[in-house]
């Protein structure tokens, strides 16, 4: 008989913690959860309404509008991953704009959103048999989760997956713009006064600057293995 567990992935932006993921998910039939996707989402919906641009974060008026924004995730067979909806619409390419990523750690860093988050990410865990990547899954939604992994990898490395995905998307990117997103995120992600990204010590960390895919998921699924027989 195997178990049901918690896998908690954290980790700085495009470490890859979404692709492997997702292959887990797969694997062992477990829903993924992209938390990165939901503050993008609030995020866009704070743009769309004027609550935020490059010099100005109306944070007060967002956090009365919190109420008025719905977040769910909707599997798409196709794709074979859950899509981000904000207020039942689909916004999955609108959320992973260059444009969101300058905005979104301003907006993560304001904790009546990340208890608003939290709060729906344990809920959609409560039951186990979860993947969730994002920055505080092993620290403060899922401090019990029975295998928490930290993916880590140089800033060029993650800026050229970036740069990569987003001319594959068809955006008009510079590579100079992205490399300088990632650094400065980075910054913020981690020394913000709300749930920091920080690596725990019972976290098991992934440098994968120069490790295949392959590896790296068979690696993890030997870890897997040891926890869910
Ligand atoms: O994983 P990502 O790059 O899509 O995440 C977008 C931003 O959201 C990132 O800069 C930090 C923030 N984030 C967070 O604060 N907590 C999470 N659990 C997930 C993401």
């Amino acid at each position: 008989m195997t178990k049901k567990i918690t896998i908690a992935i954290d980790g700085f932006s495009s470490t890859g913690k979404s692709t492997i993921a997702k292959q887990l998910a797969k694997e062992l039939g477990y829903v993924y959860v992209d938390t990165g996707a939901m503050y993008r989402a609030v995020t866009l919906y704070a743009m769309q309404h004027g609550y935020i641009s490059e010099n100005h974060f109306d944070s007060k008026g967002l956090i009365e509008e919190l109420p008025a924004i719905s977040l769910s995730f909707t599997f798409n067979k196709k794709l074979g991953f859950a899509e981000m909806y904000l207020n039942g619409v689909n916004v999955e390419k609108e959320i992973r704009t260059i444009e969101v990523s300058k905005l979104v750690s301003k907006v993560a860093e304001i904790s009546e959103i990340r208890k608003k988050l939290v709060r729906e990410q344990q809920e959609m865990g409560k039951n186990k048999g979860i993947v969730m990547d994002g920055r505080d899954i092993g620290t403060v939604v899922f401090p019990d989760a029975e295998l928490k992994l930290f993916m880590t990898a140089s800033a060029s490395k993650r800026a050229t997956r970036r740069y990569k995905e987003l001319l594959d998307r068809g955006d008009k990117v510079n590579y100079e713009d992205i490399l300088q997103n990632v650094q400065e995120r980075d910054r913020i992600d981690s020394t913000r006064k709300d749930s920091p990204l920080v690596m725990t010590d019972d976290a098991i960390e992934f440098d994968n600057s120069d490790m295949g895919l392959k590896e790296q998921f068979e690696r993890i699924m030997r870890l897997v293995n040891d926890r869910i027989q």
